[in-house]
């Protein structure tokens, strides 16, 4: 059962029906309005699902699991980053091809050491030239494969590991390269889309598959794509979908002075 721990929110996009909350704004940019209200008058939605009176067969709304997904944050962040998540529920709705111009847009406008931009990314899309999509789908472990593959695009990013000039190694280039995709990921969250990143895969065989030179190091796969319908998932990935988030707390990462002493301007 869902219910709303704050009776006082009251909203004319949230009702409750036998005890579970839908959000009825459908359409993305009502939809945006009515999270940043929320964000903006600081109610923080608060929804406690018991796992087992969620069931099998029952559809939950993109709506609802983004309730759900919501970083529980302390301090008001960008609603993007709020929004993020790894979903593993990928619909087949193509991506726009602007969208895609965007993203990368974003990408290419992220810092770097020495702005070598030591990043490169190989795009894949199912419903334009498969074969390459079928082939980077093929690197990935099968327990990544069984939900990337709904994903309609499949991109694999690329580090350059030494300097352009000097030849010396770049410490910073994976660094780099998880800026950019960083910025990917943020624009396509805020363009409605949902970014799920993965290691396990075969590198090697990427870099064989895709002829990336020795010059260079595959890093990630990163799976992108419209949110699906949490029905095609099996039970454990609908379990984990499901499971609320959990960040460590500030006291266990900013310190002031010295190392692993909490500072206490940004308390949990
Ligand atoms: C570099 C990197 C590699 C990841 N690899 C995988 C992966 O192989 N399989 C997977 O299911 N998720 C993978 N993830 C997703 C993480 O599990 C996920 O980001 C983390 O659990 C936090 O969840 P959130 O992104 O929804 O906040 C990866 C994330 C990052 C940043």
């Amino acid at each position: 059962m869902a219910h709303l721990l704050n009776p006082g929110v009251n909203h004319e996009g949230i009702r409750s029906v036998a005890g579970r909350i839908c959000v009825e704004k459908k359409d993305p940019m009502k939809r945006k309005a009515f999270l940043e209200e929320y964000h903006s008058r600081e109610l923080t939605l608060r929804i406690t699902i018991e796992e087992k009176a969620v069931p099998q067969s029952d559809s939950i709304s993109y709506q609802q699991l983004e309730l759900k997904k919501l970083a529980d944050t302390k301090y008001p962040i960008e609603e993007a980053l709020r929004r993020r998540c790894s979903t593993l529920a990928f619909g087949d709705r193509p991506v726009e091809v602007t969208k895609l111009q965007q993203l990368f847009e974003a990408a290419r406008w992220a810092p770097s050491s020495f702005n070598e931009q030591p990043w490169s990314f190989v795009l894949t899309m199912k419903h334009d030239g498969q074969e390459d999509y079928e082939r980077l789908l093929g690197c990935l472990m099968a327990n990544n494969r069984e939900w990337a593959r709904r994903a309609p695009v499949l991109v694999l990013s690329i580090a350059k590991h030494h300097h352009e000039t000097g030849g010396k190694v770049n410490p910073y280039s994976f660094h780099d390269v998880g800026l950019a995709t960083e910025n990917l990921t943020v624009q396509a969250t805020a363009l409605d889309l949902f970014v799920h990143l993965i290691a396990g895969f075969d590198a090697a065989r990427a870099r064989e598959l895709f002829m990336i030179p020795e010059t260079h190091q595959p890093v990630c796969v990163i799976a992108i794509g419209y949110f699906g319908n949490l029905e095609i998932l099996t039970p454990e990935q609908q379990r984990r979908e499901l499971s609320p988030r959990h960040r460590r707390p500030f006291k266990e990462f900013v310190y002031a002075g010295r190392w692993g002493n909490p500072t206490e301007l940004i308390s949990d």
